[in-house]
């Protein structure tokens, strides 16, 4: 196991109604004039942001309101923000939704106190310093209510990127479960599939005797093959939504990927998809995975073949244990499907001809020097190869 420092100051609140406790969360952590950040209108339907504003006027702290961030959240919106934050003196962003609004809310946290463009962070330069944040949680997915992790697209040109920094990891968290029950099922879907691809990305390791992160990962994974389809045949229940919710926090704060490397061309690759087909990121995970897991297995058929056998339930081939190796991303790729995933470009929305565009903005986009590196370091040949195992 490799050194390693641990830190996630995040507050967490998980339960029934938990949302009512905004206000004096936000109080609690310092604001004093909220900017309460949504996205594009579910939590207006639901009647959330009406109950979460009733419970700062209850704390009598003051907010204002900042909405529309679409999935896959652009720089535009972050650039307002930045400018509104500044304008009314706001000192607490309170994301309310899912991923997007969340990583919304940090970029405009970091580029409220930086005096040059926020995009630096997302070209390679730490965040050192925040407005604190604060979510309220409406989907099971991204992890970004317990992340230090932010990840917007660059309209021009369309670049996604990701920027990294303690000063993001939100103050406090709001985890109630019930508040996913009003996802479509093909949201719920992505998000399993993204909470599972936060696992195997940190599964494909190149460190050894990593046993106990081996060993919550595992049981993590089993915990949404158990509660997935549950969820899915019944969108109303609790405690399978609540299980997910628990489990998509812990798969992507980091407690599972300490002291060891971790891949993530899996996400890189599938990046460039939903920058440009605008799909949900989970369902572009749902193609892109099984490529991935494919392509790199022989660089370490025993870390699948593990894989396979404790958490997939495959019979060990010791003779030729590529093939268990080959049946647990088989059975990745069956699990997703069975929950409403895409198993290709077509179900995707993805164009074979655009395969050399994706290559260029994966590999060479925003000062990337040819390759993406991970569990494998891979060329463009290599990412191009992958590309075309989805069509
Ligand atoms: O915008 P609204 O109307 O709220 O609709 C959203 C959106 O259309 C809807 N939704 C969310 N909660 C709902 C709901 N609809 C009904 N009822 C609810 N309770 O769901 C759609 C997707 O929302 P989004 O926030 O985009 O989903 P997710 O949490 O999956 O976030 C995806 C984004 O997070 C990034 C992804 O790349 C993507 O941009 N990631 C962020 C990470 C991080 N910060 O650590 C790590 C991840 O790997 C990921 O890359
Ligand atoms: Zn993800």
């Amino acid at each position: 196991m490799e050194n390693f420092t641990f830190y996630s100051p995040t507050c967490f609140v998980f339960g029934k109604d938990t949302e009512s406790r905004a206000g004096g969360l936000v109080k609690r952590f310092g604001g004093t004039k909220a900017l309460i950040h949504y996205g594009g209108g579910s939590a207006l339907r639901s009647g959330l942001i009406g109950r979460v504003t009733a419970s700062l006027e209850k704390e009598g702290v003051p907010y204002v309101l900042l909405g529309g961030v679409k999935p896959n959240p652009r720089s535009g919106l972050v650039y307002e923000g930045i400018g509104l934050c500044r304008r009314e003196k706001i000192d607490f962003i309170l994301a309310v939704g899912g991923g997007s609004v969340i990583d919304s809310a940090k970029a405009i946290a970091a580029g409220t106190v930086y005096d040059g463009d926020f995009w630096d962070f997302y070209s390679g330069k730490p965040i050192e310093n925040a407005l604190p944040v604060g979510t309220v949680l409406t989907i099971a997915a991204a992890g970004s209510e317990g992340s230090p992790d932010s990840v917007i697209t660059k309209e021009e040109g369309m670049f996604k990127r990701g920027a990294s920094g303690d000063a993001i990891r939100p103050r406090f968290s709001i985890l109630n479960p019930a508040l996913t029950q009003t996802l479509p099922p093909y949201q719920t879907a992505a998000g399993i599939t993204d909470i599972m691809a936060h696992l195997y990305e940190r599964y494909l390791t190149n460190t050894k005797e990593v046993e106990v992160t081996d060993r919550l990962i595992e049981a993590l994974l089993l915990t949404m093959i158990h509660e997935g389809p549950r969820v899915i045949a019944n969108p109303n229940n609790y405690d399978a939504r609540a299980n997910i919710m628990w489990a998509g926090m812990m798969a992507h704060n980091n407690s599972c990927g300490v002291g060891r490397s971790q891949d993530w061309n899996s996400h890189n690759i599938e990046h460039e998809l939903s920058a440009l087909y605008d799909c949900a990121h989970g369902a572009g995970l749902a193609v892109t995975m099984p490529a991935v897991f494919a392509y790199v297995m022989e660089h370490d058929v025993m870390r699948f073949a593990q894989a396979a056998v404790r958490v997939w339930g495959c019979q060990m081939d010791f003779a030729h244990p590529e093939n268990t190796a080959r049946a647990g991303i088989e059975a990745l790729r069956s699990f997703l499907t069975s929950i409403g995933m895409p198993r290709n470009f077509a179900e995707l929305g993805a164009r074979e001809e655009d395969i050399p565009a994706l290559v260029e903005a994966l590999c060479r986009g925003d000062g990337r020097q040819g390759s993406i590196s991970g569990f494998v370091t891979l060329n463009e040949e290599d990412c191009a190869n992958i590309y075309r195992m989805m069509v």
